[in-house]
């Protein structure tokens, strides 16, 4: 039987069902490298503030670092019996070196230990999501460039709005991604604190030396009271959070593209290697990729509550609740980079459809604003304007016909101020760039922004 770190003072050995339900190594074995690394800064600082020998500490250090070699190398075997990714390290050392193994888990418990492994780990991970992220934006960014010109249909409740810019939309993807790499980079900069140090909940009466094991690990600081440090788990909830509204704005893209791919909208056509076909219905080109994209989101939110509710109304300090925070860390991690991973090449293969997005541009109801604004320009109030082009919506487009087709005279009928140049104005290159303001759809502007991310994604 393994030997449990906990087992002297039980009379019994646990049940194996007990064993089987409090196991946590089949999820946290991921956190194996972590482990073994902090256990090695942890017992160089052991040996240097001589809490334990140095000749101790120097066999412990060569048993762990041939267990990372071990692990490196597909080659370490993990004990289903020994319950969980700390026990797992502590007893393959203990085969390794003997029972100088046993001096490893000094001034240390397993409630900073796993404090500390899932830090290290979100410290990687979240470097890994900024890149991934970035990536996108860069490979959005790349069609949008080479899209410059496209002007599109704009949406206001799915109902056609104004022209804009395709390039202007795909910026505000941009946008939207930049936010969650802030939100990530900041989770980071607050959880990155060394744990190590707090033990089970009081510290510790031995001599330790706290400030080298963190730099040792390449920790900012240290935490600051021991109780939070192994109480706390906001830094696994606000990646959650950060997590659920990086997969909200990938759902919106999704689901953008998935509707732009329609025969109803025709905008864009999405790559075969990214589709499937239906079984029964030969014509069918699915956009499944982005569906299950768009449905992967729930899976992520859900994770963020799972762990929200886990935690609501825990006493302080460690609780045993706490180890089920890691399956929904884990699956929301894994999930975002699937989507991730898969959304970048599907990006890159997007194709535009030039020739029906143009004839959607004849919808002269795009232009209804840039009306109103050409009367406001010539000194009608925008109240008046907007009861003057109504009029014309109701006589013309709602009867399929063309404002463009009105006479002068008819023009004259709705407003003195209409002359016969507002013709002019009702097509989609006019409507771009009419518009003025900061952050406009207006192509120079578009332009200025399509060069800033440029640079700043470079
Ligand atoms: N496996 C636990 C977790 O994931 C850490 C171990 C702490 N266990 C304990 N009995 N104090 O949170």
């Amino acid at each position: 039987m393994t030997k449990k770190l906990w087992g002297t003072r039980f009379s019994k050995s646990p049940s194996p069902l007990t064993e089987k339900f409090t196991s946590s190594i089949s999820f946290d074995q991921r956190l194996a490298k972590y482990d073994i690394l902090g256990s090695i800064a942890h017992v160089q600082m052991l040996g240097r503030q001589k809490i334990i020998s140095a000749k101790d500490a120097k066999i412990i250090i060569k048993g762990l670092d041939s267990l990372l070699s071990e692990l490196n190398h597909g080659k370490f075997k993990f004990d289903p019996k020994a319950e969980d990714i700390h026990s797992n390290i502590q007893q393959a050392l203990f085969k390794k070196v003997g029972r100088v193994a046993d001096k490893l888990h000094t001034a240390r418990s397993r409630n900073d230990q796993i404090v500390l492994d899932v830090k290290m780990y979100l410290k990687d991970e979240i470097n890994i999501l900024i890149k991934l992220i970035a990536e996108l934006q860069k490979t959005i960014l790349r069609f949008a460039k080479d899209n410059q010109k496209i002007i599109i249909p704009g949406y206001t409740h799915l109902q056609v709005a104004q022209c804009v810019l395709l390039a202007h939309h795909l910026l505000a993807y941009i946008e939207g991604l930049e936010r969650d790499k802030q939100r990530l980079f900041e989770a980071e900069k607050r959880l990155d604190r060394l744990p190590l140090g707090a033990c089970a909940l009081a510290g510790t009466g031995l001599a330790i030396d706290r400030e080298f094991v963190r730099r040792r690990l390449g920790f900012r600081h240290l935490t600051e009271n021991s109780i939070d440090t192994v109480s706390d788990r906001d830094y696994i909830l606000e990646v959650l959070a950060d997590l659920s509204i990086l997969a909200v704005h990938l759902s919106r893209m999704a689901e953008d593209l998935i509707l732009w791919s329609t025969k109803e909208f025709n905008f864009i056509d999405i790559d075969y290697t990214f589709c499937t076909g239906s079984s029964i219905m030969p014509h069918k080109k699915n956009p499944d990729v982005l569906e299950l994209i768009r449905a992967s989101v729930g899976k992520i939110q859900a994770d963020f509550s799972s762990v929200l509710i886990l935690m609501k109304g825990l006493p302080l300090s460690y609780n045993r609740d706490l180890q089920l925070d890691k399956p929904p860390l884990f699956d929301a991690i894994d999930t975002i980079k699937d989507i991730l991973e898969v959304f970048i090449p599907l990006f890159k293969n997007i194709t535009i459809k030039k020739e029906t997005i143009s004839a959607k541009l004849k919808d002269e109801s795009l232009f209804s604003v840039d009306i109103v604004e050409y009367l406001i320009k010539k000194g009608v109030s925008y109240r008046e304007a907007h009861d003057i082009v109504g009029r014309m919506v109701r006589d013309t487009l709602d009867k399929g016909k063309k404002i463009s087709d009105l006479s002068e005279t008819q023009l004259k009928a709705y407003s003195l101020k209409l002359g016969p140049d507002v013709k002019e104005i009702l097509n989609a290159g006019k409507s771009v760039n009419l518009k003025k303001s900061f952050g406009s759809t207006n192509p120079r502007q578009v332009a200025q922004q399509l060069n800033k991310w440029m640079k700043k994604l470079k």
